[in-house]
């Protein structure tokens, strides 16, 4: 069986990889699952110094599977759920987290990236948080840290209209450090990692720890998205949008009351 989470460690680094490729890498509750279990192996493992997200064939991720999303609506509420699981180990990472955007980055998909501490992107990578288009409201606390990185206009204009942007636009919002020719990107993050494995473990590791201890309540406020993300998940308005995407067509919100 296809393994669809892989990780391999080499010169200090671990990659792990999404690697459900016909379906755009979308994050099944196994993979968020395979992904944590991944990082706590490089969290432990003391040869590994840096991490590396990435995804396989054309896309980073299409985001959460929308099938899996209405047949088991995840608790994110902060609860065991492999989700929250997730979110949570991104937030927490002690070690330095770098993700190569390859393609496609949709949902969550661009907002773990909020978590990541250096983001390379293919100039073919494309970025967007259709939360809105889908019935649902941003996670991963980037309710809080998008209007805190490019102020309350433009994160409203990325999150009512929910539309994509390119990787230019993306560097230039603070989403990614640097935009690359896609051909390059495994050979820059490659360089990147091995000069960060070059430095001193624990002033890479404290440097980090300060900087993220100067953030505001992100478990606080990833439990009151969740609350009310897994409370849309299981509504009609939901339903809607989910079903318009597999029947191809644009959903119909005019049903419901404003
Ligand atoms: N969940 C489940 N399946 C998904 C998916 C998702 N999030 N994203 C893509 N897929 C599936 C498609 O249904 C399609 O399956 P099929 O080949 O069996 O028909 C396959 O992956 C390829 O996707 P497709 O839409 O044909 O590729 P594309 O290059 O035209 O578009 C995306 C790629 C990512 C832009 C588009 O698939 C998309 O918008 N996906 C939904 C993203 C989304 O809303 N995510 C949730 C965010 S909270």
């Amino acid at each position: 069986m296809i393994e669809l989470v892989t990780s391999v460690t080499k010169n200090g680094v671990a990659t792990i990889t999404m690697n459900r490729p016909d379906k755009k890498n979308a994050l099944t509750l196994a993979m968020y699952d395979g992904i944590v279990d991944a990082m706590m192996a490089a969290e432990a493992d003391t040869t590994v110094r840096v991490v590396v997200l990435t995804g396989a064939g054309d896309a980073f991720t299409a985001g959460n599977d929308l099938v899996d999303f209405m047949q088991n609506p995840p608790d994110l509420d902060g609860g065991e759920s492999p989700v929250s699981r997730f979110l949570a180990k991104i937030v927490s990472f002690p070690k330095i987290l770098v993700a190569a955007v390859n393609g496609v980055a949709v949902g969550v998909g661009t907002t773990m990236l909020l978590h990541c501490d250096l983001v390379y992107a293919a100039d073919t990578a494309k970025f967007s948080m259709p939360f809105t288009s889908l019935g649902l409201v941003p996670e991963a606390a980037s309710s809080l840290f998008v209007p805190a990185m490019i102020g309350h206009r433009k994160a409203a204009e990325l999150f009512l209209f929910g539309d994509q942007f390119n990787a230019g636009k993306a560097a230039e919002l603070g989403f990614v450090n640097e935009v690359v020719p896609a051909a390059e990107l495994a050979a820059h993050v490659a360089a990147k990692t091995a000069r960060l494995t070059a430095l001193s473990p624990s002033a890479l590791r404290l440097t980090k720890q300060l900087m993220k201890s100067a953030t505001p309540d992100v478990a606080g406020r990833m439990k009151e998205e969740g609350a009310i993300f897994g409370r849309l998940l299981r509504g009609p308005e939901v339903a809607e949008a989910i079903g318009a995407f597999f029947e191809k067509r644009k959903p119909d919100f005019s049903q419901f009351a404003a």
